[in-house]
This record gives structure tokens, sequence and C-alpha cells, in this order.
């Protein structure tokens, strides 16, 4: 990619927090100031519905694949818990996953060193903890056919979702986590639950044969995942990559966040494969969601939405320097001491979203 055009950013805030704190990407982009960002805005997810009436339009669907990468905040909330399961706000963001063909989720869970001390862990198990989940995006349970919610005889009902994978869709997203894994410790740990499932079975043996044909110097191991549900919390330093389906790399990033001590603190990119064109389509976004008890009240934890952002320098830009200087400014201000609520010890003084974004954009300039 080019620097001789701006980059073209399409910024979608949301719900909930998530305006409060893209409102600090921002403020870390113009920080950047020798790099050009040009920057749409647009409405995603609850705040689209009460535009729009839906959660994603055809116009932001448009904008988001004409974009160079598309920056996501979060959506949902209480208020539209009633809708109907196909207008919820979270279809917003699953319907441009789906149509972005966003397939490889990468979630780092990196355990910054001043932070050491705000996981329920003990120090020493999290420690120097760098782990990146590599989660399947738009197959299996999340989109499977058929599903529904079936009328049952006698006022009872059925509920259906199909949990599904192709050999392609398992091969395009495990070449992605052996090729980051080649540029890191060099291992792949792939879970499914091969020993009651047939999709997972065929995970397992597509994931080997792959490796076998294309990455023999990547070291492989196989785990069901309810076992690295458990490995994750008795000794996570045991990973390197962990590669998973869509379902069980939901649950198991949550659980890779709290190691890092908050669900604040875990960005991620979606990306999808090389356009004719020579971009790849790229969503970026906190892990958190919409976090509705918080929001408006200047209290988020703006760190997730900014290590998206710098996320997106690195694999959207290939700008490795600014993205690195991205992360270090974020270190510095919790080295200095600063804490949101979320990652505050007992006792210890709580900054603001404003206050957090403040001391990222000194440590930057
Ligand atoms: C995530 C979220 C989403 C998911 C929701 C908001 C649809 O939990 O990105 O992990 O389940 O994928
Ligand atoms: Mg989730």
């Amino acid at each position: 990619m080019t620097t001789n055009r701006p980059f073209q950013i399409l910024m979608l805030p949301g719900d909930g927090i998530g305006p409060e704190v893209m409102a600090q990407v921002r403020r870390v982009m113009a920080a950047l100031s020798h790099l050009r960002f040009e920057i749409t805005e647009d409405l995603v997810g609850g705040a689209a519905i009460e535009a729009h009436g839906i959660p994603l339009s055809q116009e932001t669907l448009a904008q988001a694949m004409a974009a160079d990468a598309v920056l996501f905040g979060a959506v949902g909330g209480p208020q539209f818990d009633t809708l109907p399961f196909e207008s919820k706000p979270e279809r917003g963001l699953l319907s441009l996953r789906k149509n972005m063909e966003l397939f490889a989720n990468l979630r780092p869970a990196l355990c910054f060193a001043p932070l050491a001390g705000a996981s329920t862990l003990k120090r020493e198990v999290i420690e120097g903890l760098d782990i990146l989940i590599v989660r399947e995006l738009t197959g299996g349970v999340y989109f499977g056919e058929p599903r529904g919610i079936i009328p049952l005889p006698g006022g009872k009902r059925r509920g259906v979702n199909t949990h599904s994978y192709t050999t392609d869709e398992i091969h395009r997203v495990a070449r992605v986590a052996f090729e980051l894994a080649g540029k890191r410790q060099g291992r792949v740990c792939s879970a499914e639950k091969s020993n009651v499932m047939e999709a997972g079975l065929l995970w397992r043996e597509e994931v080997r044969a792959l490796h076998a044909a294309e990455f023999p110097d990547i070291e492989l191991t196989h785990m069901l995942a309810d076992n690295m549900a458990m490995q994750l919390v008795r000794r996570p330093k045991q990973f390197d990559v962990i590669l998973t389906d869509n379902l069980f790399g939901d649950i198991l990033s949550d659980e890779a966040a709290m190691l890092t001590g908050s669900l604040g603190m875990l960005p991620s990119a979606s990306l999808g494969a090389r356009l004719p064109d020579g971009r790849i389509p790229a969503l970026y976004e906190p892990i958190h969601g919409s976090a509705p008890d918080i929001a408006g009240q200047n209290k988020a934890n703006p760190i997730a939405a900014i290590l998206s952002f710098a996320m997106c320098l690195r694999y959207s830009f290939s700008l490795e320097a600014d993205a690195a200087r991205v992360e270090r400014a974020v270190e510095r201000a919790l080295a200095q001491g600063l804490r949101t609520g979320d990652i505050a010890e007992p006792g210890a003084a709580v900054v603001s979203t404003t206050q957090m974004g403040d001391a990222i954009v000194a440590a930057l300039s």
C-alpha cells in the first residue's frame, strides 16, 4: 500500500461505550500527523436501528466494502433485547463480517507488564503472556443453515442451529494461523471437539492435512476445546497461536482477555482474502462490547479500541513502526500508573476515558 493517497477509513462507533472509546481513537489518529487519514463516520447496530430501522444499511455496507479499513466500536444494548433476532444490533456486526468475508479474526492476548497485578490470576501465571487467538469468523454455528425457532404441537418450540465447516473454510483460516505462527514462536495449537462433533473431527483432520502439505516447519498440536478452556487458566503461557472455530473462539477469547487483566484491553482484527485491487477487507474492533452499564459516563477503557487501531496500522497499512509506537504509548500510560476502573487494583486511583486518552496521546508525542 502506498502512502501517496490518504488511507480511507470508515468509522462505525455504534452503541454504548463505542462512541466514547472511538473518540479517543480519533485523537490518536490525529496525533500521528505524518499519516493522512480520510475518515467517514456512519451508524451501525442500535444507532442504525434508531435512525433507519435496521442495524446495517446497504449504503453503510457499501462504504465498508470500499474503505481501506473499518474501525468498529461496539453494538448492542438492553433496549434492543426484545427485537426479533434478525433485527438485533449484533446483526449489523455479523452481516459486516459475512458480507466482507472476514474469515480470520486475530485476537492477541498480551499481558502488559504494568498490569500483571490486575489479573485475577497469579502474577507468575500471566507475566509475559503473549498469545494470539485466530478465530474463524464467517462459518460454524453462527451462520450454519438450517437455523431458526420452529413451532411444535401444543405451543412448544424447537430451536435449531447448525455447526458446519468445509475443507476450504478450515484451510483458509488455518493458513493464516500457520503463517502468523511463522513470525512468532512457530507453534499452533488447534482447538475443537473432535471427540463429539463430526465438524470438529473434520477440523482436526483438515488442519493436520494442511500442516503436512504446506507448513511442516510449524509445530502443530491439537486440544479439545474444553481442555483448552482449563489450560488457559492453568498454564496460559504454553500457547503461542491458538486456532479455533467461530463459537469456541468467541468463548476462549473472552477467557484469554481476562488473563490480561480486563476485557477492556483486548483488540482484534478481522481480515478477508486479498482482493484483485490489492486491498485486504479488514475490520478492527475492541472485543469488549457495548457495556451499557457504564455507557456515557466517561468511564470506559479506550485501550482495546486504540490497540485495535494499532493492529490496523500493522495489518492494513504495513506501518509496523507506527503500530509499535501506539502500543508503546499505551504501555507508557499504564507504566505511569493510569488505570480506568476495569484495570484498577482495589484502592487505586481511577482515571476517565478522556484522561486515559490524554495520557496516550501525550506519550505519542
Ligand atoms: C465478539 C462478540 C460478538 C460475537 C457479538 C457481539 C455478536 O461477542 O466479537 O466476540 O459473538 O462474535
Ligand atoms: Mg465475544
